[in-house]
């Protein structure tokens, strides 16, 4: 049980990003890590395809980062790209130092022996995996060596309410020195300290109604950094996966891009192989183009799905390679191994965030952000398949070593004032935080999915600029929930994702407009950097 909350680092978030940060501390920092709902949930747990990093000739760092910049529309700040790819092997021997599982063509624990696999975007096989449960293979390790540290302290249902910085407590000095969290089980909100605040919170896919994430992704980091006053960037590029199955109860189930690494092939419902007309890269051009393109086929031909195909390859090699795939289709009346499966896109992954350096490090002294919540550069206009976990883990370790490194210098954190209730009572109509929750993610579907147009923005943005009004008013009347809290953040993050995408005046990797069709030559490509209690939007050249 935690007496007092006052910690050297404080991390809020519990999947790769998070727990990597937190073992890479050495055990004389005292450390926190937080998560709104069990350890385990959240995008990691269920990262199926796996995580790119160059560990084999005659692959090549240039040929990753090459990929890596081509998928990501030359938006990508090739610092960032290099520095990213370079520490991948590192990392995956982290990996394996630990225990992760990663699946092998011999069992003789050599670098060569690890088993490839391809996805878009890739010119290579280049991708590790634990099969097709990549995520769960590294969370739950990460997780058992979390566990068996004594200066990490792990708790469950807490979620972070908002930040506290110096400029909130009216100090000379604007740090980051804490939060204001509710603790579910207990309904109560406490007040944490720490020396340094990691933002480890994944990505906001939740914004939108279908999406292949877990309901962690709600963008609370994102939104409790802008409102502490870091700037955000590139968050007009929502990526959609080409391929969740289509099923009334698989809750967008994500079909893996592995499938069609293997293989497997996109047809329209009558069978006719359709993604050779939209890129010579066919099956396995990158997510953004392969997502375009099945949403185009669907609304020319009037249908609810497409279908993938690896029925063509021997049962046993699908079984092997794709377990939990085919398990999931089994149990929603699919068999694959005979059989096209159907599929639709669904949001998927936030390439913008909090804008942070190469050390993880937000515009506010104190408060880092690490994995999906940040935008360091690496994704540009679309992030290439199985590059976020590889992410996650560069950036963890370095996160830590700056912390680390800067800790003794780091002021004690001052005590804090308790979160004040005095003015709130019980909501007596839960059913508007519902309502509103519905209203907004099927605003965002339909007007900012993946073809947009100035019409459509607008539309939303009138729409989301009320509900964040209605939002408002009742987080200031009533006691917070954890609903709540998320619809708060969902609605800060539609209304950052609009405003985005309102300032491309182009279309460019996952930012597809009909009103500006194509892409810009004119001038060097530029990030969209929005700063909060700045009256202009600005654009800054990458
Ligand atoms: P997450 O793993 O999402 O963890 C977020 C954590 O933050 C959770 O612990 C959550 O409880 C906590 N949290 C959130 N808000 C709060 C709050 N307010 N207070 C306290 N805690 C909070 N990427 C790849 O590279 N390869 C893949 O094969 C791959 N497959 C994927 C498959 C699926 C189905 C999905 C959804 C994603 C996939 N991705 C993949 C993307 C990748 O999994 C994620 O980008 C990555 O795992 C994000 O890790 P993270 O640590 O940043 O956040
Ligand atoms: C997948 O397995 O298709 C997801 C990979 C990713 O999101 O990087």
């Amino acid at each position: 049980m935690v007496t007092d909350n006052r910690f050297d680092v404080l991390i809020f978030g519990s999947g790769a990003a998070g727990l990597t940060l937190a073992l890479h501390l050495p055990a004389h920092i005292s450390v926190a890590v937080l998560a709104k709902s069990t350890l385990e949930e959240g995008s990691t747990l269920y990262a199926q395809g796996g995580i790119s990093a160059v560990t084999q000739a005659p692959d090549t760092f240039e040929s990753h980062i090459a990929d890596t910049l081509d998928a990501g529309a030359s938006l990508n700040n090739p610092d960032t790209v290099r520095f990213t790819i370079e520490k991948a092997p590192a990392a995956i021997r982290w990996l394996v130092e630990l225990g992760v599982p990663f699946t092998r063509d011999a069992p003789n624990g050599r670098d060569d022996s690890f088993h490839l696999t391809r996805e878009g975007g890739h010119s290579t096989r280049r991708v590790l995996h634990a099969a097709d449960a990549t995520g769960r293979a590294m969370e739950t390790t990460l997780l058992g060596a979390a566990r068996a540290r004594s200066n990490i302290t792990l708790l469950e249902n807490h979620i972070a309410i908002d930040l506290i910085t110096g400029n909130k407590l009216g100090l000379a000095h604007n740090s980051c020195v804490g939060a204001y969290v509710l603790n579910r089980k207990r309904h109560r909100v406490e007040t944490f300290r720490a020396r340094n605040v990691v933002l480890a919170t994944g990505g906001a896919s939740k914004v939108y109604l279908y999406t292949s994430n877990p309901d962690t992704s709600s963008g609370d980091g994102i939104a409790m950094a802008w409102r502490a006053g870091c700037r955000v960037a590139n968050m007009e590029f929502n990526q959609f996966h080409p391929t969740c199955l289509y099923h009334p109860k698989a809750k967008s189930f994500l079909v893996t891009e592995a499938v069609r690494g293997e293989g497997g092939r996109l047809l329209l419902p009558d069978g006719t192989p359709f993604m050779e007309k939209f890129d010579a890269r066919g099956n396995l051009a990158p997510r953004d183009i392969v997502a375009r393109a099945i949403d185009h086929e669907m609304k020319r031909l009037g249908e609810e799905y497409v279908l993938l195909d690896i029925s063509h390859k021997p049962a046993p090699f699908i079984k092997e390679h794709f377990p939990t795939v085919y398990a999931r289709c089994r149990e929603l009346g699919y068999d694959m191994t005979m059989e096209p499966i159907p599929v639709v896109p669904a949001a998927h992954y936030t390439c913008g965030g909090v804008i942070t350096d190469l050390n993880g490090q937000t515009d506010i002294a104190g408060l880092y952000a690490v994995g999906e919540v940040a935008c360091t550069g690496m994704h540009g206009a679309n992030r290439m398949a199985s590059n976020s976990l590889l992410e996650c883990l560069v950036f963890g370790v370095a996160a830590s070593e700056h912390i680390s490194a800067h800790l003794q210098d780091t002021p004690e954190p001052p005590r804090l004032p308790a979160w004040d209730e005095s003015r709130v009572r019980d909501s007596d109509e839960e059913v508007v935080v519902s309502h509103n929750w519905d209203e907004l993610r099927r605003c965002m579907w339909n007007y900012v999915g993946i073809v947009r147009t100035d019409k459509r923005l607008q539309r939303a943005r009138r729409r989301v600029d009320l509900l964040q009004q209605e939002i408002q008013e009742y987080y200031s009347n009533f006691t917070v929930s954890n609903d709540l809290l998320e619809l708060r953040n969902l609605a800060q993050v539609a209304n950052l994702i609009i405003r985005s995408a309102q300032l491309r005046k182009e279309s460019r990797g996952l930012h597809f407009t009909l009103d500006y069709p194509e892409l810009d030559t004119s001038k060097p490509p530029t990030d969209t950097v929005l700063t909060p209690d700045r009256p202009q939007d600005i654009d800054v050249a990458v």
